[in-house]
């Protein structure tokens, strides 16, 4: 049983007991029923007191029941909060540190509700595209007001109880405790003081009697509607809060309790709450390696030192210098130093002047920046990350270097986006000590770390990491060494499918318009333009050289001929004017295309967006297929989040790998047969991948 039952004098205490975070799941529940049971029973109790052990009150569900039977199972939050509420005695509740969700909800049960400072309540439900579905809708407006109460459960945002307490006329909290140290003594005597109050038989306080209005009634609703819809496009579940309080202000309680329930359950098979509720999952899992226990001692971070103070090294710099952690920068010459700093001043002077950045915290991170030319000054710092130009010889000489000057048990990071992290770490005498650190573009800004794995990275080296992507709040996902590492190796196999659409009778325009109706972030095109499309030009001319006969669109060539390279060319796919970023369809782009059709002997087809989503999120998941047979991967969340955090896929569909699951794996090899057989497409890509294929036949799933 997750929950203990002590009596304190007359005053039975119900802990719950279930860490992290007293997780209400089903034992803790039923040593919840039990202990008002017992309670009640007793002829000594005369009040109780329902608290949390340890780091909360409670959170909420429990995420271990997420999905499962025992989630539901009987007595469920509804039952225990009923059987508080009629209890005999009176039921404090209280409450500290984190009280969320069903937490919440079973305080708002309670007859009365005591709460120390620097408790973060919130009902978090709408961030897994649900409502609260045990009566959090209908008592929480009762308590704080329609209004806040709406704010609350619309933004799933945690407030802290002082500032709630401090909210003329609420009634959530019946008391705050002085501190949270003093919080049980303190609920000891106040339910002393209420079983005092009460011993004349008269009535506890219920949240579900009070009354529920807002005074412009409609005219507040449609308000809110009209907010609430417009910044939640593609998510059903804030307009729903919206419709469950609208009910605790307009019908009875208990019908309310069941118009909200009704929600709740047609949410819960919504396919954006899944989607949401698979990437919770998955970004818990994401940090889990199965070869490398969580309890891996680690190596101590307290200093970092970046090679190369371009593009990547400021951005990367920033991450640390934001999370307090100081940073020792390396250039070859003073000119490009004084660069590097005078963009990330620029930077943070842009945060400053919207209000984003204090100038203190400002000055305070710069005053952790510092800078050198000469690698000896290095030498102490427990991780090098390296971001210099992207040629094997230049990282050669500079792990070298490393390898000479650096301490032992120091960590070497390369952020090389295409480079072999094996060859990178033979270089050096330490190779256990030599992990990728791949960022997105911009550094500061992106969320995705992959983490790459060569073959002799020690594990206490990806412990840490891990840890430390955590630490600078990045979604760190583990990749073994291949070329392009998992996102940019299954981007590549996107991009040429984007490239054979052009060939077959598409504009860029309408590939992008595709993909952007179905929730991309960016269509290829677009995307190519921000990017720069040199970039994949450059790789392709390496690669035609090492792996010759790799099929594709040579539309892209020939546009990086013409010096398209995008919006810093001020053309690309798209044209641009002088200082804007709109993509504009461009005449010389089009008729680029429609030449190297006709002189492909191509007759262009009427090409649908369905054709163009499959065919360009399938090689995704095809390629994906592969990343994971061939270990790169370890699980098929890893790569969602990948796709997720770094590539722009639609939230709400989850990922490449679980919108393939829905879709279903069955229906996706079909599509791909389909596609194999069309002579300008790239039939030897279309052969499912051999994981994929069983998993079709067996009528199985990735996640
Ligand atoms: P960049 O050209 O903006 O910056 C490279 C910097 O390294 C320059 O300031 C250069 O002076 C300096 N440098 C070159 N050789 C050096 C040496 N021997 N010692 C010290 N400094 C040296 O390049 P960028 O874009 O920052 O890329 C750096 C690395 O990050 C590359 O490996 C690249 O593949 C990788 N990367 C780049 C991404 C991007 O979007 N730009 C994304 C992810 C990874």
């Amino acid at each position: 049983m997750t929950a203990e039952y002590q009596v304190h004098g007359d005053v039975a205490v119900i802990s719950m007991n279930n860490p992290p975070v007293n997780g209400l799941g089903f034992s803790t529940r039923v040593g919840l029923t039990d202990g008002l049971t017992k309670a009640n029973a007793d002829a000594a109790v005369k009040s109780i007191v329902i608290t949390g052990a340890g780091k909360a009150f409670s959170g909420g569900a429990d995420i271990k029941e997420f999905g499962s039977p025992k989630a539901l199972a009987e007595p469920n939050l509804l039952s225990v909060i009923l059987a508080v509420e009629n209890s005999t005695k009176p039921v404090i509740a209280a409450m500290h540190t984190v009280a969320m969700g069903g937490g919440l909800e079973l305080a708002l049960g309670c007859h009365y509700r005591i709460c120390a400072p620097g408790c973060s309540v919130a009902l978090p439900e709408v961030k897994l595209g649900l409502i609260p579905g045990a009566g959090g809708t209908q008592r929480l407006p009762r308590v704080l007001g329609v209004e806040t109460a709406l704010n609350m459960i619309v933004s799933g945002e945690p407030v802290k109880s002082e500032m709630l307490a401090m909210l003329p006329g609420q009634k959530l909290f019946d008391k705050m405790a002085a501190s949270a140290e003093s919080l049980a003594a303190e609920a000891l005597a106040f339910a002393q003081e209420m079983a005092t109050k009460h011993a004349d038989g008269s009535a506890f306080p219920l949240v579900r009697s009070m009354p529920c209005k807002h005074p412009l009634g409609d005219a507040y609703f449609q308000f809110a509607r009209n907010m609430v819809g417009g910044m939640s496009k593609n998510f059903p579940a804030p307009l729903k809060c919206v419709d469950a309080v609208e009910a605790a202000t307009k019908k009875k309680f208990d019908d309310g309790m069941a118009f909200e329930r009704d929600i709740f359950v047609n949410l819960m098979w919504t396919s954006e709450s899944r989607a949401l509720r698979h990437i919770f999952a998955a970004e818990r899992a994401a940090s889990k390696i199965p070869d490398v226990p969580e309890d891996t001692a680690q190596r101590a971070i307290k200093s970092v030192a970046v090679i190369g103070a371009g593009t990547m090294g400021g951005g990367i710099s920033m991450n640390f210098l934001n999370a307090g952690i100081p940073v020792k920068m390396l250039e070859m010459k003073q000119e490009a130093l004084d660069r590097g700093i005078a963009t990330i001043r620029k930077n943070y002077e842009s945060q400053v002047k919207k209000g984003k950045l204090k100038q203190d915290k400002y000055d305070q991170r710069m005053a952790l920046l510092t800078t050198t030319l000469d690698y000896a000054d290095l030498k102490d710092a427990d991780i090098v990350i390296e971001a210099v130009f992207e040629e094997m010889g230049v990282k050669e000489a500079v792990f070298k270097k490393l390898d000479e000057v650096m301490k032992p048990g120091a960590i070497l990071a390369s952020n090389t986006s295409t480079l072999d992290v094996n060859a990178i770490a033979n270089f050096t005498k330490r190779p256990q000590d030599v992990v990728g650190t791949h960022f997105f573009s911009p550094a500061n800004v992106m969320k995705l770390l992959e983490v790459v794995r060569g073959e002799k990275t020690a594990k206490d080296v990806l412990a840490t990491v891990m840890a430390i992507g955590k630490k600078i709040k990045k979604t760190s996902v583990v990749s073994g060494v291949c070329d392009g590492f998992i996102g940019n190796r299954m981007i590549e196999q996107y991009s040429r499918q984007a490239g054979f659409l052009l060939e077959e009778g598409c504009t860029p325009a309408q590939v992008d318009r595709a993909v952007e109706k179905f929730g991309f972030a960016m269509g290829p095109f677009r995307m190519g333009d921000l990017a720069g499309n040199d970039i994949g030009w450059a790789i392709r001319k390496r690669r035609n050289i090492e792996k010759p006969g790799m099929k594709y669109s040579k539309t892209a060539d020939l546009l990086c001929e013409m010096g398209r390279f995008g919006q810093k060319t001020g053309a690309g796919w798209y044209d641009y004017q002088v200082g804007k970023r709109d993509a504009i369809p461009s005449d010389v782009v089009n008729k680029m295309v429609e030449d190297h059709r006709a002189a492909q002997g191509i007759k262009a087809r009427k090409i649908s967006d369905e054709e163009i989503v499959q065919r360009l999120v399938y090689s995704l998941v095809n390629e994906a297929a592969h990343i994971l047979e061939d270990g790169i991967a370890s699980k098929a969340s890893d790569i969602d989040m990948v796709y997720l955090t770094g590539y722009g896929f639609p939230i709400y569909r989850g990922g490449p790998m679980h919108y393939a699951d829905q879709v279903g794996l069955f229906n996706v090899v079909q599509a791909m047969n389909r596609f194999a057989k069309n002579p300008l497409d790239d039939a030897a890509f279309w052969q499912p991948a051999p994981l994929l294929a069983r998993l079709a036949a067996e009528g199985k799933t990735f996640n």
